[in-house]
């Protein structure tokens, strides 16, 4: 069985991940031949593409077009529809997105994560490696065309391709490479520093601020490319000195405004420059004693979570409960439950904003499972008949209280 586009790794794409960024990111291009062989029919297809510009309700925010190296207005390929439920809406009209593709514009397809499951798995891929968001991109050029003229990206940039060939060329990136976008006249760029074709599975990584171009020969072209944004030492310090001036501490408002001549004979400004000084001296105070190992995996986290690679399959999860059965095991999850008094031999339960009463036997169990360790489904209630036990065991996974533990963790 090959692998999924679940289970890809970074490694599989570019290669040994030390070399490549000790070598390769932030400074170089990088062509791996062949990286992902025949499975890039995985990740995406023109068929699959086909599909979503069927589907009835694409938003334009989705699809651009260029053609001759430049942007084609959406109003080439869009209608607005709509109808009193929904109002009006901006969608794409497949018939001109394919007109204008056969006379050679090429189709793009941003936030393919997005639209499609092993998109989203990609997109993943490079949200964990870099702790930050990652788009990928869906390039679609008819046959003997230029993609879009030669110009450099502000974010880096991993181009996969799926099907066809292109020619690309890449130049040296300048110097001072800024953040932005440019786009470079055909003489001012000289010779480029690598002239390739890739063919599918291929992987071309360019930095930010790489100048490229690239066309497609005979064949209709499509190649994906994921790009990242990862942060800079100045944005995740900015980070840390806003989670750290979120304290009491630094809620004062101080006087800033023009001085009257009566505070100025006051030396209020000078007042407010001493307890600027203070206020330095406490931040610092709190950088200094900061745990480095602990502070960089919070901004990883934080890194992630904006990426939402942690999002949950709440769906399948509970699908997934109502077939537990008594020889599953559970533990408590996360989600903080409060106790009440027992009465009549029920106690009270809180938990994520329900309150309900349960029987004791489930509120003792509950306790015991507080410190830790799982038990089976079916012995969840001690002395009481296997199917009762399962049936409580489920309920309060369904409330969020109970998860199943899984197979590595039995
Ligand atoms: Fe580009």
């Amino acid at each position: 069985m090959g692998i999924t586009a679940a289970d890809r790794t970074f490694a599989s794409l570019i290669g040994d991940t030390e070399s490549f960024f000790a070598q390769h990111f932030d400074r170089q291009p990088l062509l791996r031949r062949g990286a992902l062989a025949d499975r890039v029919g995985d990740l995406v297809t023109v068929d699959r593409l086909d599909d979503v510009l069927a589907m009835q309700a694409v938003s334009p925010a989705y699809v651009r077009l260029a053609k001759n190296g430049q942007g084609v207005s959406s109003k080439a390929y869009t209608r607005t529809t709509g109808d009193h439920a929904t109002g009006l809406a901006e969608t794409v009209v497949p018939e001109r997105v394919y007109e204008l593709f056969r006379s050679g514009a090429t189709v793009s397809w941003n936030h393919l994560e997005h639209l499609l499951p092993p998109a989203r798995h990609l997109a993943d891929v490079f949200a964990r490696t870099f702790a930050c968001p990652a788009e990928v991109v869906a390039f679609l050029t008819p046959a003997g065309h230029d993609g879009y003229a030669p110009h450099h990206d502000p974010v880096d940039v991993f181009v996969i391709q799926i099907e066809g060939t292109k020619d690309w060329q890449v130049w040296q990136p300048p110097a001072d490479r800024r953040g932005d976008s440019v786009r470079y006249p055909a003489d001012q760029l000289g010779e480029p520093a690598l002239r390739t074709t890739l063919r599918p599975g291929d992987v071309l990584y360019l930095p930010y601020g790489t100048p490229h171009a690239a066309a497609a020969r005979e064949q209709v072209s499509l190649h994906l490319s994921v790009t990242v944004a990862p942060r800079r030492w100045r944005d995740l310090l900015v980070e840390t000195v806003q989670e750290l001036v979120r304290d009491e501490e630094f809620h004062d408002v101080p006087f800033l405004g023009e001085a009257t001549a009566r505070d100025a004979a006051d030396g209020h400004r000078g007042r407010t420059a001493d307890r600027y000084r203070e206020k330095v001296a406490e931040l610092c105070a709190r950088l200094t004693a900061l745990a480095a190992d602990d502070e960089t995996e919070r901004l990883a986290e934080a890194g992630r979570a904006r990426a939402g690679v942690d999002r949950s399959r709440e769906f399948a999860r509970l699908a997934a409960l109502d077939a537990l059965t008594a020889e599953a095991r559970v533990r408590r999850t996360e989600a903080p439950v409060e106790l009440g008094a027992s009465l009549d031999g029920k106690t009270s339960l809180l938990v994520n904003g329900h309150r309900l009463a349960v029987p004791d036997a489930v509120a003792d169990t509950l306790r015991a499972l507080e410190r830790g360790g799982s038990l089976p489904a079916g012995g969840f209630l001690a002395g009481a008949p296997e199917d009762r036990s399962v049936r409580a065991a489920r309920q309060l996974a369904r409330l969020g209280v109970l998860q199943a533990v899984g197979r590595a963790e039995a």
